[in-house]
């Protein structure tokens, strides 16, 4: 009797099984992570700016709930803690009716999660009042690639007996998605992003009161995605480089997509991250930075140092071809 070879499988469960599966780049024990001397550079790992504006958007939400004793912070994929380390430092006025949860799912990341947070591998299950926040998190949901050839189909992925993964397409979707009506080049692409929607949607029920907030890198509407070369937006990563084709080399390599914010439910707010972190006060924040380092520009302190990076932590976070163009979509409870 000959062995039978593997089924294919949609995409999303091979990004699932080389992401986090047991070999998987995130759950390995030496497994990948954000950080200048990770795979990838995030807003919170570009220095503490990022959080301390943060900090301000949640003493804004704080105040709106009328200053509750408990305000639940959930920070969702929250990687090695970088963002509860920022948020805690900058001593926000919550801080003391703070109850920050950072949920990650890799064993390795948590373990660098800083004192003071509840440590979890998922999401927590109680309604809560406060923030849930999901910094680049949504990108790396598994998510399924439709592929135009001859009408909309889907990606699957099959391995052969080697162990060397190959794509195929599955016959055209019928009826398609509604959110694959439109014609489009032969060879388009786009990412269906369902666990990511279902993310947001069980994130918005956790929430008695208190708002979600989704920061990623992404476009408004679908059809952008299909109408772009899809190297541009379906994208690998490792050692802060981009990797190679997606299906190479399974676990050894991050893989993420640009979210099509249409995909998700509708959002009471969006903005780009320029926008959102002016409007919480970044500009002042680099203000109070220059004019600290003025005042002891003779003799600096690491104070002194740390508020003068402010001015080059702005320029990247709020970068018109970078970081700054990121969005975020906020859900108010
Ligand atoms: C791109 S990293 C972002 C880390 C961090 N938020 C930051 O901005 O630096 C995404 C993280 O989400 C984690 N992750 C992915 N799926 C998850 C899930 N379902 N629950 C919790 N963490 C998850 C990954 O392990 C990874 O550490």
């Amino acid at each position: 009797m000959s062995a039978r070879e593997p089924q294919p499988v949609p995409f999303d469960e091979f990004m699932r099984e080389a992401l986090y599966g047991e070999n998987g780049f995130y759950t390995r024990p030496d497994g990948g992570h954000a950080g200048r001397r990770g795979d990838f550079l995030t807003s919170p790992e570009v220095g503490p700016l990022f959080g301390a504006v943060i900090a301000n958007y949640l003493d804004a939400e704080w105040a709106r709930l009328g200053r509750p004793e408990q305000f639940t912070v959930v920070d969702a994929g929250a990687g090695p803690g970088t963002l509860a380390r920022s948020i805690l430092a900058a001593g926000p006025a919550c801080a003391d009716a703070l109850d920050y949860v950072a949920v990650e799912l890799s064993a390795s990341q948590r373990e660098r999660h800083p004192d003071g947070v509840t440590s979890l591998a998922t999401m927590p299950t109680a309604p809560l009042d406060g923030v849930i926040i999901a910094n680049e998190l949504l990108d790396n949901l598994p998510f399924r690639l439709a592929v135009f050839d001859s009408g909309w189909r889907e990606a699957y992925v099959a391995v052969d007996q080697s162990g060397a993964p190959s794509e195929m397409l599955s016959a055209p979707f019928d009826p398609p998605p509604a959110q694959l009506l439109m014609g489009a080049a032969l060879g388009a692409r786009v990412p269906l992003v369902e666990q990511a929607a279902t993310f947001v949607e069980d994130a918005r029920q956790l929430l008695r009161s208190g708002s979600l907030l989704i920061i990623d890198y992404g476009v408004p509407l679908t059809a952008e995605l299909a109408m772009r070369p899809w190297r541009e937006w379906l994208r690998t990563y490792r050692g802060n480089e981009r990797g190679d084709h997606y299906l190479t080399a399974p676990g050894s390599q991050d893989i993420t997509t640009d979210i099509p914010f249409d995909q998700l439910p509708e959002a009471d707010a969006m903005r780009t991250q320029a926008q959102f972190l002016q409007r919480w006060g970044i500009d002042e924040l680099v203000t109070e930075g220059k004019r600290v380092w003025e005042a002891q520009a003779a003799r600096p302190g690491l104070e002194a140092m740390r508020m003068r990076s402010r001015i080059s932590e702005a320029e990247a976070l709020l970068d018109p071809s970078g970081l700054g163009n990121f969005l975020v979509a906020e859900w108010r409870a």
